[in-house]
């Protein structure tokens, strides 16, 4: 079956996004609501208002995009929709929109894993010149708020996670350090910030499961180490020692993030290296990886940075590359707060 191009939803978390994508992995459109100001008062995402806020904005946003390139609905040729992990009650508003519409407008669909869409992240683009071959085997190394994996991916589904984070994922160390500063959330963009302005080596945070043999990762003491030093400080302390205690800290999660991804690929033998996920946003992680891959003379590749957080882009060409191996969901489909055992192997 051909296809063209694709709508794509993503509702898993706290970022509504639709986006038209064709199967090259061009973007023809896109557009992003997201709700950080109306969660930021509670420092973190609240499920139900998320979900709340998925259904106002979801219907209008469809629309909207349409609209923007002056496309109806018979220029789409199929549909997608991130089904699994999030947070149900966000997951089920993009699925019940996307199955209702394929129901009326006769179209297949597919479900996609959100960690499926950020492998697929870095080999989006929006003009030819940003377009990269993309290559038959690399080692993906995914970091975001909720999920933390190094995953050796060998084809579109095909994919072995190698080593996963045992508790926090990177970008929550971010954010749970950026609530205990009192710089709001999500906190990682404005830690990367403060801390070009610190000294990394002022504070000594550990790296946890650094030497370790396995490719796990651990960051939960990381912020326990953090509360220790900033817990007897007033607010005003706090604010003197921020660019500092930032940069930091920030090392210590890029050092461990670096080392585990050095550490896998040396299970190969000159594998493409790709780094996902809203933390593959952060500068220094991003020129510490890519310092390393000149010096090794590595192929590796980072998202842009629009499509590093959440993005409905990511999810359309890994749900279009599926749709055209003859992949598709059932209506049946309903939504998962875990990855499915099909959707990794170990
Ligand atoms: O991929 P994403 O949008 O959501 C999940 O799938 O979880 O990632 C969001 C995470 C947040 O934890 C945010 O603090 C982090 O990405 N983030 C960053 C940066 N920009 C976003 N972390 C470090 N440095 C950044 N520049
Ligand atoms: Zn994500």
């Amino acid at each position: 079956m051909k296809y063209k191009r694709v709508l794509a939803v993503e509702t898993s978390c706290d970022d509504t996004s639709v986006a038209i994508v064709k199967e090259d992995g061009l973007v023809e459109a896109m557009l992003s609501a997201n709700q950080d100001d109306v969660h930021e008062p509670f420092g973190g995402v609240v499920p139900e208002i998320a979900g709340r806020s998925h259904s106002e904005k979801l219907i209008p946003l469809i629309n909207k995009t349409l609209e923007q390139i002056n496309y109806k609905w018979e220029d789409i040729s199929g549909l997608v929709v991130t089904s699994r992990p999030g947070l149900v009650g966000s997951l089920i508003v993009g699925l019940v929109t996307v199955k209702t519409l394929a129901w009326t407008l006769q179209k297949n669909f597919i479900g996609i894993n959100h960690i499926e869409g950020h492998i697929w992240a870095p080999f989006v683009f929006e003009n030819e010149e940003e377009k990269v071959e993309i290559p038959s085997e690399f080692l993906s190394l995914i970091v975001s708020g909720g999920h933390t994996q190094l995953v050796h991916v060998t084809g579109v589904g095909q994919y072995k996670i190698l080593g996963h984070t045992i508790d926090d994922a990177a970008g929550e160390a971010f954010d749970k350090f950026a609530k205990m500063m009192g710089l709001g959330y999500p906190g990682g963009y404005v830690i990367d910030q403060k801390a070009k302005l610190g000294n990394s080596n002022k504070y000594s945070f550990p790296r946890p499961m650094i030497r370790t043999s396995t490719l796990d990762f651990s960051f939960s003491g990381l912020k326990t180490a953090a509360l220790k030093e900033i817990s007897q400080l007033s607010m005003e302390e706090i604010k003197n020692i921020t660019p500092d205690i930032c940069a930091s800290y920030q090392q210590a999660i890029v050092d461990v993030l670096v080392s585990k991804l050095k550490q896998a690929h040396e299970q190969f033998s000159n594998i493409p290296i790709s780094v996902t996920g809203g933390v593959s946003a952060n500068s220094l992680l991003r020129s510490e990886v890519a310092k390393w891959a000149h010096e090794k003379n590595l192929s590796y590749f980072f998202p842009k940075l629009k499509f590093c957080t959440d993005n409905a882009a990511m999810v359309g060409f890994a749900g279009i590359q599926k749709l055209k191996k003859g992949e598709l969901s059932p209506q049946t489909l309903g939504p998962s707060p875990r990855s499915l055992p099909e959707d990794f192997s170990r």
